[in-house]
């Protein structure tokens, strides 16, 4: 059976989601480009963050440097950790991950000194050829600043965007007069040249995280990271999520950097394979005062704040970290729908499976779609009238062509949730039909009051 994993990807593509990026060159390794209702979708998915974010008073926005100070990846501990472990078949030349390939044998990956795990006594799952033994890839692209192509001139693209929200923290502080605790919140690409990107936008190699990085005291901070662990799980319920497809796993103590007190993966049920459902979606991880010491040691700043007693301290960091590419695809799965045998009354849809995206109202790439029975020219111009007033307000498609039944469900294919049918009758009354995508709902609204009818609707 098809999953329905596979069915996305197919309608993502299809539909001007998600395109392959450099497609007709023959594609670059796990870079996509978001199509034209992909775009939509994702910049609604980073509204939807960023202002729930921002809606908390003590949280204050950032837009950091892709490329910054070489050094930095080295405070971080990114030029000497950030890296994976990578075995070789000598024979077919494929390359694995060892902790994935461990891992998918049932045996739990351990790299530390003494560990008894030998690659070599494994063999290669796609030719049974010899593997080689485990070397480390450092998973961040380099390029160099300026035009000498020097060592002394080398710098990376940002693994990830939290840095830039650490290096910030006091210009933020002192410029908005904020009181620890506070959040810093930042949108933005991040670099990863990842050894096996796959299962579509799920790992990839430019992406696009959506980081907050809360300050607070460390006698608060164990509470500070409760609360984010709920006020996050609120979020993906405000959109839609049902919760039997979210888990709440915590980081075992062998799993925790030295530095973090507590960590907890919210994982989304991708369904990329019968024994890999739960994957990966958003990190909320306490890192106590790790970054900010880091970055005080190798910058020679100080980045203290003062407590009550007005003695110095660094405050503890408890961080949101999801990607917007994962959570684009985890929308997508959840939204898909499929109603076998149709649920349209007319003759032509009836036994047909129908397509659903039952994508949250906000989350919608297109709100209304504005269908003319007809391409007559008085109900032309009526319909065009009522997408050029909807359109100042809201993103509308107007589509003319093929039968009413299939215009239907090509945007429930999409997601649409209204769609508002100009007819004859509307020439001589003025009104038209608003169909509700989840419940088929008909409603007959007088254009007059079409800005208020959907005001309501979308009211969120
Ligand atoms: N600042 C913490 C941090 O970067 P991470 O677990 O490495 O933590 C956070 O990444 C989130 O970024 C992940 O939960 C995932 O949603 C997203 N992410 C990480 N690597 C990714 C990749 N290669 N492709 C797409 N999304 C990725």
């Amino acid at each position: 059976m098809e999953r329905k994993f596979d069915k996305v990807v197919a309608l993502a593509k299809a539909r001007g989601f998600v395109f392959p990026s450099s497609e007709i060159y023959g594609g670059l390794g796990s870079i996509n480009d978001y199509g034209p209702l992909g775009v939509e979708l994702k910049n609604n998915i980073k509204k939807a963050w960023w202002d729930f974010m921002l809606s908390h008073r003590n949280i204050v926005g950032l837009d950091s440097g892709i490329l910054m100070h070489p050094k930095i990846w080295e405070a971080s501990g990114h030029v000497a950790g950030f890296s994976d472990p990578l075995v070789d078949c000598k024979k077919c030349k494929s390359r694995f991950r060892a902790d994935h390939l461990l891992e998918s044998l049932g045996i739990k990956p351990d790299f530390s000194p003494g560990s008894k795990i030998d690659m070599k006594k494994l063999a290669c799952p796609e030719c049974g050829g010899e593997l080689t033994d485990i070397r480390q890839f450092n998973l961040m692209f380099k390029t160099f600043i300026g035009p000498v192509e020097s060592e002394a001139n080398q710098i990376y693209l940002r693994p990830e965007t939290a840095q830039g929200i650490y290096v910030n923290f006091l210009n933020v502080k002192e410029s908005m007069r904020l009181k620890v605790p506070f959040g810093i919140a930042q949108i933005g690409k991040a670099f990863r040249n990842e050894i096996t990107p796959g299962n579509f936008i799920f790992r990839m190699r430019e992406f696009e995280q959506m980081e907050m990085q809360y300050f607070v005291e460390e006698k608060e901070s164990m509470q500070a990271f409760k609360d984010w662990r709920e006020l996050r799980r609120e979020w993906y319920l405000s959109l839609g999520m049902n919760e039997k497809n979210l888990r709440f796993r915590e980081h075992e103590s062998d799993e925790l950097a030295h530095y973090a007190k507590a960590a907890i993966d919210i994982e989304y049920n991708f369904g990329f394979s019968e024994n890999e459902s739960f994957k990966e979606l958003e990190g909320i991880h306490h890192r106590g005062t790790w970054d900010l010491s880091r970055h005080q040691e190798y910058s020679g700043q100080k980045l203290t704040v003062k407590d009550e007693e007005n003695k110095d301290y660094l405050p503890t960091v408890v961080e949101t970290s999801i990607g917007a590419d994962r959570a684009f695809l985890a929308f997508m799965l959840e939204a898909y729908t499929e109603i076998e045998g149709g649920r349209s009354t007319t003759t032509e849809s009836n036994k047909e499976k129908e397509v659903v995206l039952k994508l949250h109202p906000k989350l919608a790439p297109i709100k209304i779609a504005i269908l003319p029975l007809s391409k007559k020219e008085n109900l032309s111009a009526k319909a065009e009238s009522v997408y050029a007033e909807l359109s100042k307000h809201y993103r509308v498609q107007y589509d003319e062509t093929g039968s009413i039944g299939k215009r239907y469900r090509r945007q429930d294919e999409i997601g649409t949730p209204y769609c508002l049918t100009v007819d004859f009758d509307t020439l001589e009354n003025n009104k038209v039909t608003v169909r509700d995508r989840d419940t088929m709902k008909q409603d007959l609204v007088d254009i007059a009051e079409l800005e208020a009818y959907f005001l309501e609707k979308f009211n969120f």
